[in-house]
């Protein structure tokens, strides 16, 4: 994994936009763009396709800054995770047998996962049931990794992202293999990074589980995780080669988004200019 001092740092082979078609919708051939559209403040040139992938262990606030990129930049936003955490609740709520890896992919294909993207954040529904207000329980996050490491789940989910991205192709999507495996040609990549122990203290936080759970247990929790996502055979956790690496432990939420927006500009800025 690429390291350095600033704790940002720009991977030596960027690759091209990636190739999506552009819907009917706009323009067949608009004119050039001018760098100037990538100028701080404003939001993307609208006909410019751009895929931006966030990767990166639980607890580095991904879908926090993922979110707030895609909403200064005017794209979509996707949180891949949501897809594997539905998953497991319809294992969990179901009563699959974990051992009966058939009946379980069989029935995430029936349930047609697919997110309802008038909702902001968009929301994500199995069988047209909204199933939001289940992916974040406690048990779903402790079910999640074994089903995230089914490979033919994860099949399943590369294809589906991979035809959200082609129907959104102005699009930030976050979670373990964004930029590694489902979207490699990717325009922008980044990959956040913090201390286990800072990212224990977050998800603590963030959960309210203060009085309930102590700091060792929860860092225990995320380093057995980050372990399971970094050790599946099929799209474990890497950091891409080509990819921006943030330290989060070193900023404030607002400080990341703010990285992640001059970081965007600046590639974008010079993907144009190259044209
Ligand atoms: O980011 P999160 O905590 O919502 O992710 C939930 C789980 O899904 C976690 O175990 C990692 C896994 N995941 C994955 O394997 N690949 C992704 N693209 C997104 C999440």
């Amino acid at each position: 994994m690429p390291t350095s001092s600033t704790k940002t740092q720009q991977a030596q082979t960027p690759r091209q936009a990636v190739e999506v078609k552009t819907p009917d919708s706009q323009p067949q051939e608009p004119s050039k763009p001018s760098a100037a559209g990538a100028c701080a403040g404003s939001q993307l040139p609208n006909y410019q396709p751009v895929i931006i992938t966030i990767d990166g262990p639980a607890g580095t606030g991904k879908s926090t800054v993922a979110r707030q990129l895609a909403l200064r930049l005017g794209l979509d936003f996707l949180d891949t995770g949501a897809m594997y955490r539905a998953a497991a609740a319809i294992m969990i709520d179901r009563g699959i047998d974990p051992d009966d890896i058939g009946e379980l992919v069989s029935l995430v294909l029936g349930a047609d996962l697919h997110f309802d993207w008038q909702q902001d954040p968009p929301t994500i529904l199995a069988w047209d049931t909204p199933i939001d207000h289940r992916i974040r329980d406690e048990d779903v996050t402790k079910g999640v990794s074994f089903v995230a490491a089914i490979p033919e789940l994860r099949h399943h989910m590369v294809r589906k992202q991979r035809v959200i991205g082609a129907q959104h192709p102005r699009l930030v999507t976050e979670g373990r293999d964004q930029g590694s495996v489902v979207f490699p040609d990717a325009a922008i990549k980044f990959y956040l990074d913090a201390d286990p122990a800072v990212r224990a203290k977050r998800r603590i936080e963030q959960l309210g589980l203060e009085d309930t759970v102590d700091l060792g247990e929860m860092c225990e929790r995320i380093v057995r995780r980050d372990e399971i996502d970094s050790n599946r055979a099929d799209g474990p956790l890497v950091c891409p080669d080509d990819a921006i690496v943030i330290d989060t432990a070193l900023h404030d939420v607002e400080g990341v988004i703010n990285l992640l927006e001059e970081h965007t500009r600046e590639r974008i800025a010079s993907l144009l200019n190259a044209d």
